[in-house]
Formats: C-alpha cells, structure tokens, sequence
C-alpha cells in the first residue's frame, strides 16, 4: 500500500511517501519520498509559534513539498492535462480558506497523472487549529482530484508509532512490540504517560495538569535569553556544563512539583515560576551560571518524568517502554532513562527515536496511517480537533 501522508499540526510543514507492507504484527515501511520544511526560523524572530503566521507559511509550502515528495518517490509523471469547471469550482471551494495553497495546487496539478497512491493520511489532531486546518484541506483536494482515501491521524499515534520502529537502512520496520507498551510522550504541547494494552488502544496512566514539558523548556529559555526553540538551546547549555564540570552539582536547588504525589500526573508550572523568581533575585547571570542554572533545570526535569514513568511502569506491567516526541531528542532525559532502565527494569525494552523521527515529521503519519487504513479507517468528512485526546 502506497500512502502519501501530511502534517501540518504546528511549526513543520512535512509530506511524506511511504510505501507499506505487512500487518500489525509485523510492518514494513519503504520511505520512497520524504520532504520537509520547517517554519522554525520565522517563529524564533516572534519568540514562539504563531498560529496565523503557521497557516500561511504552510499555505505557502506544502505545494512545492508535495512536488519534492512526488519526485523523490518517482511519482511525479508529467502529463499536460486540464481540469474541469467542475474541478475548479469543487477544488475553490475546499481551498476558500487558504488561497495561497489554492493558487499553487490549481497550476501544479494539471501538470501531472494521477499518482499510484492507496491512501491519503493526514493530522487532524491533536495541535494549532488553523495549522491543521492546511493539511486536512490539501488532503481533501488532492482526495477529490486524485480519488483517494483519507485515513485522520493522531499525531500522538504517529510519535508513539515512529518511537517503536525500528531503522534498516532506508526501511522502517515495527514488529515484536511487546505489550503492554507504555509511551511516554513528551512534546511541546503534551506530557503524558499512555498504555497501550492492545494493539492501538490507549489508555491515560497521567498528564501535566499545567505546563508541558517542551513548554517549560521554551519558556525557561525564554527567561534565560535564549532562542526559540528553548529545549535544544538549553540542552546545549547544560551539556557544556556537565562537561566541564563532571563531578559538580548545580548550586540551584529548584522544587520537583508533583514528586511524591501517588499517582503519575506531572506538573511544570511551579518549577518555571520558581525560575523566574530565581532571575529576578539573581539579575544578570553569567554564561557559567545560565548553563549550571540550564543543568539544575534539566536534571530536575529528567528525575520528575523518570520518578512518575518509573510509577506507571509499576502500575501498568508494562513490558516496553517508548519515550516520544520532540522533547525525546533531550540528551540528558535519554541518558537518564537508558542508565535507570538497565538498573531498574532490565526486562523492560526501551525504545527512543532517532532525533529525525522524534521532532514533528510525516513519516510518522505514514506509519499510523497504514494501520488504520488497514483497519478500514477511511472518513469522507475530516475536521481539525485542537486537544485530540490519544487515549480517555
Ligand atoms: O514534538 P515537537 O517537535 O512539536 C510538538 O508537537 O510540540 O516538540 C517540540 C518541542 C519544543 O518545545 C522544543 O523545545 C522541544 O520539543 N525540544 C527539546 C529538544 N529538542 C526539541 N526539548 C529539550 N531538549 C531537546 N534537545
Ligand atoms: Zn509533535
């Protein structure tokens, strides 16, 4: 099954080609095309994500990235064609909302044959509405030109999914996922620990009750000075301190909110604010005190989401472990996990994607996307829901 899947749910503007064989126990994926933008550039200029601004650059994008994804994947047969009255005015109307991307796609897609494609999918949830909304409208053209299916994806599903998959050489493979899995995924807009106990049915073990933690690392950064986005900046901070000073322990002593709560909720709130108190008492911090204050706040980080991942291992049984999304590209939290893993729950298999698959992709959609339309889960009718829940 060739399945051509799009993201568009915050600041990446991603499509992607994957051709897919196999069933739930054992799935193969060739990524034929895989093409991406990120709009992280312009956003860093504003401090953060704005939801307007997304819209339009993923207007602006997503036709010549479909071009690069259909080339890549040979896919793109050139052959003159016109298309009807009919298709126009059908194709204005899905596209009345982003008239850039109506513009583009009315000039690109005579140009082509239909593509060999089973299966469109796409995100429709959960992330920035407006952002969403460019996606699931390319998909709905390109589903009434081109008379293919749409399969809606979960972006939690497609990081938990791209967590589990495993990389030879240009083929992703998911096989021998040993239930329950638990998944903790962690990204800019979600911290949350999942179950699943059957294959692709979740259950909610815990979630932040504020912040999430990609947030939190935005937001510090922001404080501190330092770019967006604030997770790899602070990251990068922390590291050069760790190595200069291997055996020191940060002088920042900051509060671990939720720590001995029993159950596995986090929170992250307290500790940004108590940061900001920090810096005000503080004033101007030197580069050495940013990266040990950056350290403080990453080992605090690391030991709240292993001390309520280490609770829900316990209470879930699980037997793998998959820690997902952007925030998964943290080097220290894998560090932590990996070494606590080992000590801890030897028997438990612990999977981190490889930072390409970790931060917002298409390929992730992809992998989701054959599932479920291997499961029949075509919809004629997609709307973009903001807080999509991956389990209840
Ligand atoms: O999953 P993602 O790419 O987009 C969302 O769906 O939110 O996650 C983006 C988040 C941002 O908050 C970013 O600061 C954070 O992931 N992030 C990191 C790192 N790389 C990205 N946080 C900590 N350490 C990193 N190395
Ligand atoms: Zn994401």
């Amino acid at each position: 099954m060739k399945i051509l899947a799009i993201e568009t749910s915050c600041d990446e503007s991603a499509i992607a080609i994957l051709e897919a064989t196999g069933d739930d126990k054992s799935a193969r994926y060739k990524v034929l095309g895989n093409a991406l933008v990120s709009q992280i550039d312009l956003h860093r200029q504003y401090g953060g994500v704005f939801p307007a601004l997304a819209k339009r650059e993923h207007a602006k994008n997503l036709t010549p990235i479909l071009e690069n994804a259909l080339t890549q994947a040979q896919l793109f047969v050139p052959s003159p064609q016109t298309l009807t009255n009919e298709q126009e005015t059908k194709l204005a109307q899905i596209l009345e909302r982003e008239q850039e991307l109506y513009s583009a796609l009315s000039a690109f897609l005579p140009k082509l044959k239909r593509p060999d494609i089973d299966a469109i999918a796409v995100t429709y949830g959960p992330g920035l509405e407006p952002a969403l909304w460019v996606g699931i409208n390319l998909a709905r053209a390109l589903s009434y030109i081109w008379n293919i299916p749409i399969v809606p994806i979960n972006h939690m599903e497609g990081h938990l999914l791209s967590s589990v998959a495993k990389k030879e050489g240009e083929t992703l493979i998911i096989e021998n996922v040993q239930l329950p899995l638990l998944a903790l995924l962690i990204s800019g807009g979600h911290t949350e620990l999942v179950v699943m106990n059957k294959w692709l049915s979740y259950q909610l073990l815990g979630e932040t009750r504020d912040d999430a933690v990609g947030e939190a690392f935005d937001k510090v950064a922001r404080m501190m000075d330092l770019p967006y986005p604030g997770g790899p900046e602070i990251s990068k901070l922390a590291e050069t301190h760790r190595t200069e000073f291997p055996d020191g322990i940060p002088r920042y002593k900051l509060p671990k909110p939720m720590f001995d709560t029993e159950d596995c909720d986090f929170s992250f709130s307290g500790l940004k604010t108590s940061i900001l108190y920090l810096l005000k008492e503080t004033g101007t911090l030197t580069s050495t005190e940013k990266a040990e204050l950056a350290r403080a706040f990453e080992d605090t980080v690391s030991e709240v989401l292993w001390k309520k991942t280490a609770r829900a291992i316990e209470q879930s049984n699980a037997q793998s472990l998959v820690v997902g999304g952007g925030v998964s590209a943290n080097t220290h939290i894998q560090r932590v996990f990996t070494e606590r893993i080992q000590q801890t729950y030897p028997q438990v298999t612990l999977t981190i994607p490889p930072r390409e698959l970790s931060t917002d992709n298409a390929v992730m959609i992809g992998l989701a996307g054959f599932f479920r339309a291997k499961q029949g889960e075509y919809r004629s009718e997609v709307i973009a829901v903001g807080n999509l829940p991956l389990a209840a």
